[in-house]
């Protein structure tokens, strides 16, 4: 895994503390992330519910509750598995495929996804060619320098 400057490591450590808050009773599958906007740095866990479709990734949650607080510019995500182990395989701590498509939506495509224990990609590498409807969204932006 390349070496992460002292910002994005501290965004990991972010989201590895928002696992500790992970409603997974299901799964018990405990996952973290933090989402840096220009309004500062706001985490989110994943949530599940008996009625297990109805559950929430901690990624989709760390980006709705930016979202609902203002946010609009995003730079960077970081997100941890925490029961993604050595011994468990890269895939169990990589990010789904939904949240990947709100990813898309939201952040600009070559913003910075930090996962824990795998490695950095951009927003258009973990998913190239993304649903979209508006021409305008924030993934037709670049990062801001
Ligand atoms: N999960 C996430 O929070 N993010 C992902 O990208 C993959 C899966 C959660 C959803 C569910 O609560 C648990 O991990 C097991 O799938």
């Amino acid at each position: 895994m390349s070496t992460l400057t002292r910002d994005e490591e501290f965004l990991l450590q972010q989201a590895r503390d928002a696992a500790k808050h992970a409603y997974c009773p299901y799964s018990h599958f405990a996952v973290g992330a933090a989402c840096e906007s220009e309004i500062g740095i706001v985490k989110g866990c994943n949530v599940e519910n008996a009625s297990y479709g109805l559950s929430c990734c901690a990624e989709r949650s760390a980006l709705f509750a930016a979202v609902s607080r203002g946010a609009k510019r995003f730079t960077r995500l970081a997100l941890s598995c925490t029961n993604a182990t050595a011994d468990t395989r890269p895939e169990t701590g990589m990010c789904c495929g939904a949240c990947r498509q709100v990813m898309a939506e939201l952040m600009p495509q070559n913003a910075l996804v930090i996962i824990d224990g795998i490695g950095t990609f951009t927003v258009a590498e973990l998913l190239p060619k993304p649903f979209l409807l508006l021409g305008e969204t924030n993934s037709q932006k670049e990062v801001l320098p």
